[in-house]
C-alpha cells in the first residue's frame, strides 16, 4: 500500500474512532496543522448576526440576507436563501480548496459537531444523528429496513412528498405491502383520519410533517402515539420545518426523521441530517458501508464499525455543505427557533386571513401553525407570473400555474406582506 493511501486509512479510522466520544471530552485525532486549519475554516461564517432588532426587522436578521435587497422574497419552501454566514462559511472551505485544502480529520471533526448542533436543535442526542446526502435518502432507509412482507401496510396521506409514493408503490409491487393513502379533507389530515387507516398491520406511518403542496402541519404526537398503540413507527419528512418550527423528538415520541438544509436550515445541497431514536439504531441498518463505518481497525483487515448515528456517513460526504449547514445551525440557533416559527406563522396567518378576506380559496387549512400558505388565484398564470414579476415578488406557482405557495422566512417582515396582500387585492 502507497504512503498516501496508509495515511488516509489511518487517518480516516483515527478520526472515525475519535469521533465516537462525545461533548467536551473530544479528543481529535487530527494533526496538530490538521487541527488549525480546521479550526480556521470552521470559525468561518460564526460571525453574530449583524442587525438589531426593530419593526422593519423584529427578528434583526435583515443586514445578513442580500436577498432581501432583490425584493420580496417569499419562496423558502422551495429554496431558502442563505445569511451570509452560511456563505462565508462555504466560501471559506471552497478558498481553503484552492489554496490549502481542509484536512479530512478536521472536516469529519466538522460533522460531528453538524451532529450536535442538529441534535440541540431538535432536542436529540448526538449518537441518534447521521449525515445523509438528501431527505429522500432516509425514508429510503427506514422502508428498506423494516423487511415488510405482503399484508403489511404503510400509512401516508395524500398531503406526502413525491419520493414517498415512488417508493411505497415501489414495494408494493416488489414486497406486497399495501399503501393505504389517506385523503385530505379541506387541507387536512387529522390523527382521527389516520386512526380509521392504521390497524395490527401497519408497519410504519409517514407523514411530511409540513406539507410541501399548502404548508398543512401535522399532529407528529399523536401521529405518534397512534403509531405505537399498534406496534407501527412514525416517520416524518422534515424539510418543511426543521428551523421554521421548534421541534422536541424526545417529546413528540417521533421515531425517525430526515431533513435536507437548502430550505429552512438556511444551508446547501448534499447533506440531510437523518434522526434515529436511540433504541431503533440496530433496526436501521446502513444500506451501505465503507471506510468511514469504520469505528476500530482489529488489524488483518478487520473492523469494528460504528453503531450510533455515524455509521450512515459509509464515505466522503458533501463536506462544503456540512460547513454551511454548520454555520446555519449556529445561526438558527442564536436567533432563536421559537422567534422564527412566531414570527413566520404569524406573518403566514395574517396571509390567510387576508386572502380569505379578499375572497380567495385559501387551500391551507384556517389556523394552521406553519409559515406556508397556498391558494387558487383563479385568474389567468401567465398574467399572474407577470404581475409578481413586475412587483419583484418571488413566490411558487404550482399545479400548472393555478395555485402560489408562500412561505414568509425569518427575513421577511410586514411591510413585505402588506405589499404582496395589496397586488392580491387588486387580482380580485
Ligand atoms: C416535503 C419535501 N420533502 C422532500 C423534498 C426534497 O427532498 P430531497 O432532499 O430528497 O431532494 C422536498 C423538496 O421540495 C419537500 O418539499
Amino acid at each position: 500500500m502507497d504512503a498516501t493511501r496508509r495515511q488516509f486509512l489511518q487517518s480516516v479510522s483515527a478520526a472515525a474512532a475519535a469521533s465516537t466520544v462525545v461533548g467536551k471530552a473530544e479528543v481529535s485525532a487530527a494533526s496538530t496543522a490538521e487541527r488549525e486549519a480546521g479550526a480556521a475554516a470552521a470559525s468561518a461564517g460564526t460571525a453574530a448576526r449583524a442587525g438589531q432588532q426593530s419593526a422593519t426587522d423584529p427578528l434583526g436578521v435583515r443586514a445578513d440576507f442580500p436577498v432581501v435587497e432583490n425584493g420580496i422574497y417569499l419562496d423558502s419552501p422551495y429554496i431558502a436563501p442563505s445569511p451570509l454566514q452560511v456563505i462565508e462559511a462555504g466560501q471559506a472551505f471552497l478558498d481553503a480548496k484552492a489554496h490549502d485544502p481542509v484536512p479530512l480529520g478536521a472536516m469529519l471533526e466538522e460533522t460531528d459537531r453538524v451532529r450536535r448542533k442538529f441534535a440541540e436543535l431538535i432536542g436529540a442526542k448526538e449518537p441518534e444523528i447521521g449525515i445523509l446526502d438528501a431527505t429522500s435518502a432516509g425514508e429510503n432507509l427506514v422502508a428498506n429496513s423494516l423487511d415488510l412482507e405482503a399484508g403489511d401496510n404503510v400509512v401516508i396521506d395524500d398531503l406526502h412528498y413525491e419520493t414517498t409514493f415512488v417508493l411505497y408503490r415501489h414495494l408494493e409491487k416488489t414486497r406486497g405491502v399495501e399503501l393505504r393513502i389517506l385523503e385530505s379533507e379541506d387541507g387536512a389530515a387529522s390523527p382521527e383520519e389516520f386512526a380509521e387507516l392504521i390497524d395490527d398491520r401497519t408497519r410504519l406511518v409517514s407523514v411530511s410533517w409540513v406539507s410541501h403542496q399548502n404548508g398543512y402541519r401535522h399532529d407528529l404526537k399523536a401521529l405518534a402515539e397512534l403509531a405505537h398503540a399498534h406496534s407501527a413507527f412514525l416517520y416524518a419528512d422534515a424539510i418543511q420545518g426543521i428551523g421554521m418550527l421548534a421541534l422536541d423528538v424526545e417529546e413528540i415520541g417521533i421515531d425517525f426523521l430526515t431533513s435536507g438544509t437548502y430550505k429552512w436550515l438556511l444551508g446547501g445541497f448534499g447533506v440531510a441530517p437523518f434522526y434515529v431514536r436511540e433504541s431503533l439504531q440496530d433496526l436501521v441498518k446502513p444500506d451501505r458501508l465503507g471506510a468511514f463505518s469504520i469505528a476500530r481497525n482489529l488489524g488483518d483487515f478487520r473492523f469494528e464499525l460504528h453503531k450510533s448515528g455515524r455509521k450512515y456517513m459509509y464515505a466522503t460526504p458533501a463536506f462544503g455543505a456540512v460547513f454551511q449547514l454548520r454555520a446555519g445551525l449556529d445561526y438558527l440557533l442564536q436567533v432563536g427557533v421559537e422567534n422564527i416559527e412566531r414570527h413566520t406563522v404569524s406573518l403566514a396567518g395574517h396571509i390567510h386571513e387576508s386572502l380569505t378576506d379578499q375572497g380567495y380559496e385559501v387551500l391551507t387549512p384556517a389556523g394552521n401553525k406553519s409559515a406556508i400558505v397556498t391558494f387558487n388565484h383563479g385568474r389567468d398564470h401567465e398574467r399572474i407570473t407577470r404581475a409578481l414579476d413586475e412587483a419583484g415578488i418571488q413566490a411558487t406557482l404550482r399545479e400548472e400555474g393555478g395555485q402560489i405557495r408562500v412561505g414568509p422566512a425569518l427575513f421577511n417582515n410586514a411591510a413585505e406582506i402588506e405589499k404582496f396582500l395589496d397586488l392580491t387585492g387588486r387580482w380580485m
